[in-house]
């Protein structure tokens, strides 16, 4: 069965009909896991799609269903599902053993590896996730400057821990999320991107700054962009000022380019984060930087300098693994045009994505860069030009909206009934394995829910 099977379903009916299975195996899961998930950005209503086997761009689902997949494992599988290679290096590590509790040899080439690709690894610690990595660096951060407090933007997210929940999906006045403590709050220094003066004045007036933080091509991978000039400013406030900067690159790392974006547009950072590509597809992260940072990490650097060494430890950093997968993935990042295919697929998806816009005459618009595109959905009914769509300008109109609600969430189900899995932005991670198929699959599984869309009344 498929979408085309059920013309006159409407896009919730042919959902609850193409997907029977998910919808038990739901069920299930809402008695045993809040909400039946285990990562707030699968929630879907009425249920997710359960997903039982992956290949290269795709993706199947318990009843069969193939969807051409741009989650791409939560934007970690840059080499798509499955990739021979990585596979082969995954198995022969576990067949050696999951766990050493010890050094071993996959660890350090994957350290070396990271430091001939990204710009600012001048030392790598390994964690085992992106949370842990902007944990970790901010600590550094602070050890090393001495100071408290934190600069972070309006949508940019780093993570789930405590420091970087206000401002990402709400909280935008920088009060504490639930379960978070006012006092942790009170040290994180809100920004709205791209305010030159907004910057400037909290610069001015903060003279405790230990860190900036940012997704450095905007929020979400550049659904909300950064302006390359203020990066640049960003450069030069934190230099003149002694504070840090920090590209979370745990999205943009060996995916923009085999050395992220600071390699793109040469800025290079005091300390970058990874996470995602860095592990090949497994758990994993790093946090990498300037010896002198990473050195309060350094035992015998730490003691030298007279200095209390920053504790870090984590039954799982660096295990065989994910390292194995991570060395497999950086090493045919390094040496094919792997980011440079997958940045071409996005720039060609987003142009006739944009044409089926015009042609059904919608004002929204499909934007982003790199291997990326988001689908702009207008709700306040702007003035907007498919293939002409300035998103820096409409960064105030993105923020506050609640992802995966009213239209969008409308909008991801008709994707999905056609044949597309993106995640809730609603947004795509490409990876270097999509192709024609997958083109035509997209664009034509946007026109055909443009139009249920329209049929059903929910946009004119
Ligand atoms: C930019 C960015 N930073 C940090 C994280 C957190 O990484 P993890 O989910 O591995 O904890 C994410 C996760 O999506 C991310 O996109």
């Amino acid at each position: 069965m498929s979408a085309s099977t059920l013309p006159n379903a409407t896009l919730t009916e042919a959902y609850l009909a193409l997907t029977p299975g998910s919808a038990a195996l739901a069920a299930k899961a809402r008695v045993a896991m809040p909400s039946g998930i285990a990562h707030d950005s699968r929630h879907f209503d009425p249920y997710p799609i359960y997903v039982q086997r992956a290949l290269g761009p795709v993706k199947w689902d318990v009843d069969g269903n193939k969807y051409a997949d741009y989650f791409g494992g939560h934007g970690s599988l840059l080499l798509g599902h499955c990739h021979p290679t990585v596979m082969a290096a995954v198995h022969a590590a576990l067949d050696k053993g999951t766990h050493f509790g010890a050094c071993h040899e996959l660890e350090v080439r994957w350290a070396e590896l990271i430091m001939q690709m990204m710009p600012s690894a001048e030392r790598v610690r390994f964690t085992s996730s992106g949370t842990e990595a902007t944990l970790m660096a901010l600590r550094l951060a602070r050890a090393y400057t001495g100071r408290p407090k934190l600069v972070r933007f309006r949508g940019h997210f780093h993570g789930w821990h405590d420091h970087m929940t206000n401002g990402y999906s709400n909280h935008f006045d920088g009060s504490a999320t639930s379960g978070v403590l006012p006092s942790v709050a009170d040290n994180v220094l809100l920004c709205d991107p791209n305010d030159v003066e907004g910057i400037t004045r909290i610069f001015n007036d903060h003279k405790d700054i230990a860190a900036v933080f940012l997704e450095p091509t905007g929020a979400n991978f550049g659904k909300m962009p950064i302006l390359p000039s203020f990066l640049t400013l960003l450069r030069d406030l934190t230099k003149q000022a002694g504070a840090l900067l920090i590209f979370d690159e745990v999205v943009t790392g060996f995916r923009v380019s085999p050395g992220g974006v600071q390699a793109e547009v040469g800025i290079t950072p005091d300390m970058t984060t990874l996470a995602k590509i860095v592990s090949g597809g497994m758990p994993g992260g790093a946090v990498v930087g300037r010896k002198d940072i990473m050195d309060w990490l350094d035992f015998a650097a730490a003691k030298a300098a007279g200095n209390e060494k920053v504790a870090h430890l984590g039954t799982f950093n660096a295990n065989p693994i994910s390292a194995a997968a991570g060395i497999a993935t950086l090493e045919i990042v390094n040496s094919t045009d792997a980011c440079a295919r997958a940045n071409a697929f996005g720039a060609e998806v987003r142009t006739k994505l944009n044409e089926v816009l015009i042609d059904e005459k919608m004002n929204w618009a499909v934007h982003g860069s790199n291997s990326s595109f988001h689908i702009f959905t207008n709700p306040e009914g702007d003035d907007v030009v498919p293939g002409a769509f300035d998103a820096a300008a409409f960064i105030p109109k993105m923020l506050n909206k609640p992802r995966g609600e009213g239209v969008s969430g409308q909008l991801r189900m008709g994707m999905l009934v056609n044949g597309v899995d993106m995640n809730s932005g609603p947004s795509a991670w490409i990876s270097a394995m999509h192709g024609e198929e997958e083109m035509t699959t997209t664009v034509e599984a946007l026109r055909a829910t443009v139009r249920a869309l329209k049929r059903e009344g929910v946009v004119s």
